[in-house]
């Protein structure tokens, strides 16, 4: 595709429209109110969000992480501690978060500082997961430079036959994250480009909502 031709692509959002009177005052219940709609709806993995994190350097990195739990204390993913993500939060604990649901003409942005989820939680968790991705788990230094395809495959055959049968150790180095929200802001498309935005901010545990400008 040419670039006149992709400068061409454009859709006018007509689905849903979004006011003040209509959220919840609770931006955690906003959002789970809209996460459940996104479920209904049938769009492809809607816990996928993008997670912004940026190091020492300052080079902002955006990869896809899928969120596994929201409760009072924000948002849960999981991954490896020493992945290119943890180092980046290990220097710096504050991250950005991205919901595209573009089925619904909506996006939901998220940002905050982030902790470690403990221990045993992480171990709870990953004691869930199917035996392979366990495995899998064990199996990848993420983000690590790998020979080849094969040297993974070759670690992952020789750790299923090790573990067969037996529990599987979480490794250290992987586990949950929680993103705790310090701004929170729900889009919603609208005809002509004038979409509509809400955020919200806190200080102090109490929630300040305004209408942002599209
Ligand atoms: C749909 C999808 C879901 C993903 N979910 C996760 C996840 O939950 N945790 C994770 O560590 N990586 C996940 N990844 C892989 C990351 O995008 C990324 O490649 C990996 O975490 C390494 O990133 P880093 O080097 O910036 O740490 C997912 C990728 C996609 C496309």
């Amino acid at each position: 595709m040419q670039t006149k031709e992709i400068a061409g692509l454009r859709k006018n959002y007509t689905f849903e429209t979004l006011d003040r009177t209509d959220v919840d005052s609770d931006p955690l219940k906003q959002f789970k109110h809209w996460f459940d709609q996104a479920v209904k709806s049938e769009i492809p993995e809607p816990n996928a969000m993008i997670l912004a994190t940026a190091g020492s350097s300052g080079q902002p990195r955006a990869r896809v992480v899928l969120l596994k739990g929201v409760d009072e204390r924000g948002f849960i993913f999981y991954t490896n501690y020493e992945s290119g993500k943890g180092r980046d939060l290990s220097q710096n604990p504050r991250a950005s978060l991205c919901f595209n649901w573009l089925e619904l003409e909506r996006q939901v942005r998220i940002d905050g500082n982030v902790e470690k989820l403990p221990a045993e939680e992480s171990s709870a968790y990953f004691n869930s997961r199917p035996f392979d991705s366990r495995i899998g788990a064990l199996a990848s230094h993420q983000s690590a430079v790998v020979g080849d395809r094969e040297q993974l495959e070759t670690t992952f055959r020789q750790l299923k036959a090790e573990y067969e049968g037996k529990e599987v150790p979480r490794p250290e180095t992987w586990g949950g994250y929680v993103v705790k929200p310090e701004l929170i802001e729900f889009w919603q498309g609208r005809p002509g480009r004038l979409h509509d935005r809400i955020e919200y901010t806190t200080e102090n545990g109490s929630w300040t909502i305004r209408r942002l400008s599209p």
